[in-house]
């Protein structure tokens, strides 16, 4: 297969930098095509531990090259800290990263809308990442966001600037009661940003468009996870872009004949940071026992992660949305010890059984999940990195996800560096 889309299947943080970083070695351009800087995406190496917010995981293979495609929304202040703290530890960036035109700027207004709104919705939040996502996506559907062609001309920058300041302003005063921002302040932090950045913006669609007519192999990076998406998620608790195939396209200006193959990441449990409804959630000693396991807290803000067992429900949803043909399955190992585990087949809402349809938020709160138990593992399965190695009851449980889901076992991961991989099917 030449291009290959790497996708979150559950609600975020599945492990998808970690299953990238492994796959980009064999790719030549890894590209990012929706999200911002509410990703965080954890890739580890020679016991070095890299989060990558807006950069594709590509960028620790020498040589690859990394797109930031149009639709994805960028703060150009966290995108430099990004850059220089990538060059302070040795991985040359420029000349391999390449930054569309069309991409939107997360202007700071953006981000001090997106807290207050938050604020102000107070235990009704979505409980963003208060990085301005929602905001900038919305002037984007709104049509008077800036892109960083805008940036690139210091006429146009200001022109648009100074026409939102005054709504954005307006806003912030008088329905937030918040402070407002000085157009003068950030046209002058911007300047700096057009110097830095003329050497990466570029049309990525020209690059990609090149790439395909000459073979090249293709790793589209997904952020976020198909139940974070905006139209197939749990609405309104959801990110603001599509985070499934068709942002593929839309995202990045590339037909969709260009994506050969599909792999879904699959966590080898749930988690979810934020609001909105979790069936399989659990709670009490068991779900301390996955997050001091797994350490699961947000790569992003830090969060406690919410945890909660293998939802067939919604990954069935999952794999027919993105057209997933193949599965990786991460955090096997965090699964370790445990005495039992529960895997939900079905949901339960008043007298209806729900095996196939993945149902919109307000009946999703109401549904009761549908336990299968199946038996944990005793030996270790950190760091196994064949899949003979494996206790029968992990592999049993691998296989049952991939029978279920009729997705082939294309990776299991069993720790998050590199090498912890069982690589059981080459996608390239
Ligand atoms: P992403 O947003 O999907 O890229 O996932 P995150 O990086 O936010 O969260 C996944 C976490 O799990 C990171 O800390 C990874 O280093 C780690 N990780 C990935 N795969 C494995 C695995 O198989 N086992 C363990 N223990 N950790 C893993
Ligand atoms: P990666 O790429 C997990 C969640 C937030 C919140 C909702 C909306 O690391 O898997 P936003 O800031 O996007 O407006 O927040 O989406 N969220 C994520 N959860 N992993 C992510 O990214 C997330 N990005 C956003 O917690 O519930
Ligand atoms: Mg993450």
């Amino acid at each position: 297969m030449a291009n290959l889309f790497v996708v979150g299947t559950q609600w975020g943080d599945e492990g998808k930098g970690k299953i990238v970083d492994v796959l980009a070695k064999e790719a030549d351009i890894v590209a990012r095509f929706q999200g911002g800087p509410n990703a965080g995406h954890t890739v580890v190496y020679d016991g070095q531990k890299f989060i990558l917010h807006i950069i594709p995981s590509g960028i620790l293979h020498p040589n690859k090259r990394c797109i930031i495609g149009d639709g994805v929304v960028v703060d150009p202040g966290g995108l430099l800290e990004e850059i220089e703290g990538l060059t302070d530890r040795g991985i040359e960036v420029e000349g391999r990263l390449f930054l569309s035109d069309h991409a939107h700027l997360i202007m700071p207004y953006h981000k001090a809308i997106d807290a207050e709104s938050e604020k102000a919705l107070g235990k009704k939040g979505i409980g963003t990442t208060k990085r301005g996502i929602g905001p900038t996506y919305a002037d984007q559907a709104s049509r008077i966001s800036i892109r960083f062609c805008d940036l690139m001309d210091e006429e146009i920058f200001r022109e648009k600037l100074e026409r939102n300041l005054k709504e954005k302003n307006f806003l912030l005063e008088h329905y937030y009661g918040a402070g407002s921002f000085d157009s003068k302040e950030i046209v002058a932090t911007f300047k700096k940003y057009r110097e830095k950045f003329s050497h990466y913006v570029t049309d990525t669609r020209t690059i990609l468009k090149d790439a395909f007519k000459s073979s090249k192999k293709i790793l589209f990076e997904g952020a976020q996870g198909t139940l974070l998406d905006i139209n197939h998620g749990t609405y309104p608790f959801v990110t603001s872009s599509a985070t499934t195939v068709g942002g593929v396209c839309s995202g990045l200006g590339v037909p969709p004949k260009m994506i050969h193959t599909v792999l879904g990441v699959v966590k080898a449990y749930t988690t979810r940071v934020g609001g909105g409804p979790f069936p399989t959630e659990i709670h009490g000693d068991t779900c301390e026992q996955i997050r001091q396991n797994g350490s699961e807290f947000g790569s992003t803000t830090g969060r406690p992660r919410r945890c909660g067992w293998l939802d067939f429900v919604a990954l069935r949803h999952s794999v027919w949305i993105n057209g997933i043909d193949h599965l990786a399955i991460t955090r096997l190992d965090v699964l370790d010890g445990l005495e039992e585990l529960k895997i939900c087949t079905a949901y339960r809402y008043n007298e209806e059984i729900l095996v196939d349809t993945f149902p919109h938020t307000e009946v999703l709160d109401r549904c009761e999940p549908v336990y299968e138990t199946l038996p944990g593992w005793k030996t270790k399965t950190e760091g196994t990195r064949t899949y003979e190695d494996l206790p029968q009851e992990a592999k049993d449980y691998v296989t049952l996800i991939s029978d279920t889901l009729k997705a082939s076992l294309a990776i299991i991961s069993t720790g998050e560096s590199r090498d912890s991989t069982i690589i059981r099917e080459s996608l390239y």
